[in-house]
């Protein structure tokens, strides 16, 4: 792809990070639903997620917390920012957006907000978004959040969606940088809105698909066709993938990490073993903190950050995918 011959770059100055108080494991939902803690551990690498107490936490403590952590370790204050993007699909409330909330908390009134939607590709889109803003010339620093509170919207009776998601917020503060080679080497993003109903949240009987009528519906809650949704992934995500390297000349050599969507362990390792990515070079949380939608790139991301695990001048890729159906990527020079 011929790229502009860019003045300026884009840095990460700051991650954060916030998962929630209460530890939902294996056997907790053995207590609720007919399952165990091997077949939910053999179909998809989790073995407890953290979830909020609804009564203190929800999008907006979350989000709040984990741009706080991010401008913190950038050594900004929340005035130094010129626009809060929060992507999520499970805010406290359509209106007003949790970013308006998140950027008052902060101090960065009177800057822009607003939320982004995309389900679990949310973060990377808002990424994606946010980095071209600043490449654009027209903003110098953005806030970005990734959250979800998917105990929020999940059926607890329903076996085969409940036990796959948990909570999570994670941040990223972009900033303008005078080295035009620092940020987004390559960024993707895709949507196929035929898929809609292999993941979805009916408000309305009139919303459900003449396929899922006759299944037990709540409204308000995620329906998710795990078989259709889990062959998607499998092929969307390497393909994503093997499309970011190919359009940057990266390598499963060269590329230092990849920081994908925690949707399942069995998706994951099935592209990183197809691309042949060691898997040192894949991070993986799903174990501890399950599916956090919007939340869990940003999530892994300031994980590995602050493990020491991304450097100055690394070569790393997020790749996410999830209801819409969306896909993205972004591949960033550190
Ligand atoms: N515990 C025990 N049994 C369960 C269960 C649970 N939690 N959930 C479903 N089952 C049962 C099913 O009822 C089915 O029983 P049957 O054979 O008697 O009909 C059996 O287990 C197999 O179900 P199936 O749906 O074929 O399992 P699977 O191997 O496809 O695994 C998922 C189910 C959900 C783990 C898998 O489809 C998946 O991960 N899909 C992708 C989901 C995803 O990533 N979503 C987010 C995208 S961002």
């Amino acid at each position: 792809m011929s790229q502009p011959a860019w003045t300026h770059g884009v840095r990460i100055a700051g991650t954060g990070s916030c998962l929630p108080s209460r530890t939902l494991t294996n056997a907790d939902f053995e207590k609720l639903v007919d399952t165990t803690d091997e077949w939910i551990f053999q179909r998809t690498g989790i073995r407890q997620r953290q979830v909020c107490n609804p009564e203190t936490e929800g999008c907006f403590t979350l989000s709040r917390d984990a741009l706080s952590r991010a401008l913190e370790m950038a050594g900004m204050k929340g005035s130094d920012l010129d626009l809060v993007i929060v992507a999520t699909v499970s805010g406290e409330m359509p209106c007003p957006s949790t970013a308006c909330r998140v950027a008052a908390a902060i101090g960065a009134t009177p800057a822009p907000a607003f939320d982004l939607q995309a389900a679990c590709s949310g973060f990377v889109y808002a990424v994606n978004v946010a980095e071209a803003l600043i490449r654009s010339g027209r903003f110098r620093s953005v806030g970005v959040v990734g959250c979800d509170i998917m105990s929020s919207i999940v059926d607890y009776t329903d076996r085969t969606v409940s036990i796959l998601f948990g909570d999570a917020a994670g941040s990223v503060v972009l900033v303008r940088d005078d080295n035009p080679a620092r940020g987004c080497l390559y960024q993707a993003m895709g949507a196929d809105g035929s898929g809609w109903n292999a993941l979805y949240l009916p408000k309305r009987m009139q919303e459900v698909p003449p396929d899922d009528v006759n299944n037990p519906i709540r409204l308000g809650y995620l329906r998710m066709n795990g078989k259709e949704v889990f062959r998607f992934a499998v092929t969307k995500f390497r393909e994503v993938i093997e499309d970011a390297l190919r359009n940057t000349g990266l390598t499963p050599e060269t590329v230092s990490q990849v920081v994908c969507h925690q949707s399942n362990i069995r998706i994951i390792d099935a592209a990183r073993e197809k691309i042949g990515i060691p898997a040192e070079k894949v991070y993986v949380n799903i174990d501890r903190c399950g599916n956090s939608s919007s939340g869990s790139v940003g999530l892994c991301f300031d994980e590995l950050n602050r493990a020491g695990k991304i450097k100055s001048g690394d070569a790393v890729v997020l790749v996410a995918f999830g209801g819409g159906l969306t896909w993205a990527s972004s591949v960033w020079r550190i």
